[in-house]
């Protein structure tokens, strides 16, 4: 009986341990994760910029420059962002909603329709029509605000 019990609250203290071990490497995990979508963020909107002063008159229409944050950013978008969200990846600091998780398909549209718009941009604006190529780039510019507004908190 003894030795039963001391059996099994070994037992308990190995499940513990091997319990703290993977929430450990699951948080290393999650940090990386949040790290990962959050640097795509901040590219996106790194190459969106410049781009976005142009089309508000903020500075010079210049068709060169746009047309380079156009590929750039349509070559960011060939990256698999989705790997970022692992399920249930969430912490304090992030502002993903849990409804990404709960409407998975929905969330990959959102991206595909980013993925489509950048690209689409980046073959406007090699043609050299300003009114074709801003036009565009309101389109890729709302596949952002229309991702957010689901699937990002505030
Ligand atoms: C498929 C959905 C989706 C698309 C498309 C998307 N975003 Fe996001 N974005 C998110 C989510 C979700 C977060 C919050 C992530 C978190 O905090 O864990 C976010 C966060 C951000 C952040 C904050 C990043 C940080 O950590 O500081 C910026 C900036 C941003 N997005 C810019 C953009 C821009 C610009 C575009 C378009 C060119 C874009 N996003 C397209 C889903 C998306």
């Amino acid at each position: 009986m003894v030795k039963r019990l001391s059996v099994s609250v070994c037992l308990a203290a190995l499940l513990l341990s091997i319990g703290s071990a993977v929430s450990a490497t699951e948080n290393k995990g999650l940090q990386a994760a949040l790290d990962f979508r959050s640097a795509n963020m901040i590219i996106y909107k790194w190459y969106m910029g410049p781009m976005g002063r142009m089309a508000k008159g903020e500075m010079p229409y210049d068709q060169a420059l746009f047309r380079k944050n156009a590929e750039a950013l349509a070559t960011v978008a060939r990256l698999d962002l989705l790997t970022g969200f692992p399920k249930g990846s969430l912490d304090e600091d992030s502002e993903a909603k849990p409804e990404i998780w709960e409407n998975w398909t929905g969330f990959e549209e959102k991206f595909k329709a980013f993925q489509k718009e950048s690209e689409k941009l980046a073959g406007v604006v090699a043609k050299g029509d300003r009114t074709a190529t801003l036009a565009q780039f309101k389109n890729t510019g709302k596949t952002c605000g229309g991702c957010h507004k689901k699937f990002r908190e505030k």
